[in-house]
């Protein structure tokens, strides 16, 4: 596997969450788009800052994760590296970005120079894997739902068969040189088996309590969509506080309360003498 920060990326290595594993320690990942997000996040003492495709349904409004672009995706990291001093910073390869080995290995390099200290790829993709692992970039695999290649929120790896696929899909891309992996939506069994089987940590979403580490997106977190998922916690309620102060400000305009005294900044007396004498002196 390649040593983080190794291509020119942030300072932060795989290897410290591997030594998580190691330890026994929960990593703890969440999504973030903007650098407000981030320097909360980096306060709140999250493991991985991850700069994730779900930019695209989240903040800018699109139907499908399939749309967000590279320029999406390097305009939304440069936000969150502004924010992130010294936490581990991920970067997810949008829709068409790694479709052979060469394309990954540049669009990769694009995120490392940047300052990411790893990128993320969806499917089974060995061979970019082995790119980048030759050039020293750190990479994160996802296996289970890839929502860039599957349609619909169905559980994955359900029967014996697609589950025993799955483990060998896994060992197979940490051989290629993956060093964390991503399991979604699958059931808990498969996700304790894979992360048994594997030496690399496994980070969970819709994956049961028994991998490594969790990841959850950060707007589901805080409650600022509509969105209910069975595997989201809402810790927050942010849209209801949003709306609320965005109603009450609407109100406080139309009727005069805002801007109050606290918000208005007044001419000295006298300044405003003088002002007013020339007011008497230019009207007819
Ligand atoms: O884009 C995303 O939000 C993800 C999840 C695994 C967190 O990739």
């Amino acid at each position: 596997m390649a040593d983080g920060g190794g291509a020119g990326g942030g300072a932060q290595r795989t290897s410290t969450l591997q030594a998580m594993k190691g330890a026994g320690e929960k990593i703890a990942v969440l999504t973030c788009y903007d650098y407000p997000t981030a320097v909360w996040q980096e306060e709140a003492g999250v493991d991985v800052i991850f700069v994730a495709d779900s930019v695209g349904t989240n903040i800018l409004g699109y139907e499908d994760e399939r749309e967000v672009t590279m320029a999406d995706m390097i305009h939304h990291l440069k936000a969150v590296r502004r924010g992130v001093k010294h936490t581990y910073l991920l970067a997810d390869m949008p829709f068409g970005s790694c479709d052979t080995p060469d394309a990954a290995v540049e669009n990769a390099l694009r995120f490392v120079d940047l300052g990411a200290d790893a990128v993320k790829l969806e499917g089974y993709k060995v061979e970019a894997f082995e790119a980048l692992a030759a050039r020293g970039i750190d990479t994160w695999a996802h296996l289970g739902l890839n929502p860039q290649i599957h349609d619909g929120r169905r559980l994955k790896a359900k029967t014996a068969t697609t589950a025993v696929r799955l483990v060998k899909r896994a060992q197979a891309l940490q051989q290629a040189g993956a060093g964390v992996l991503v399991l979604e939506l699958i059931p808990e069994e498969v996700g304790d088996l894979v992360t048994r089987r594997l030496t690399i940590p496994t980070i969970g979403i819709a994956a049961g309590r028994l991998t490594d580490g969790q990841v959850l997106v950060v707007a589901d977190v805080l409650g600022m969509g509509d969105r209910e998922f069975r595997h989201v916690a809402r810790y927050s309620e942010f849209s209801t506080a949003g709306r609320e102060a965005m109603r009450r400000y609407v109100a406080d305009v139309r009727v005069g309360r805002f801007p109050g005294e606290r918000q208005v900044r007044h001419l000295s007396a006298r300044e405003l003498a003088v002002l007013e004498a020339e007011e008497v002196r230019a009207s007819p």
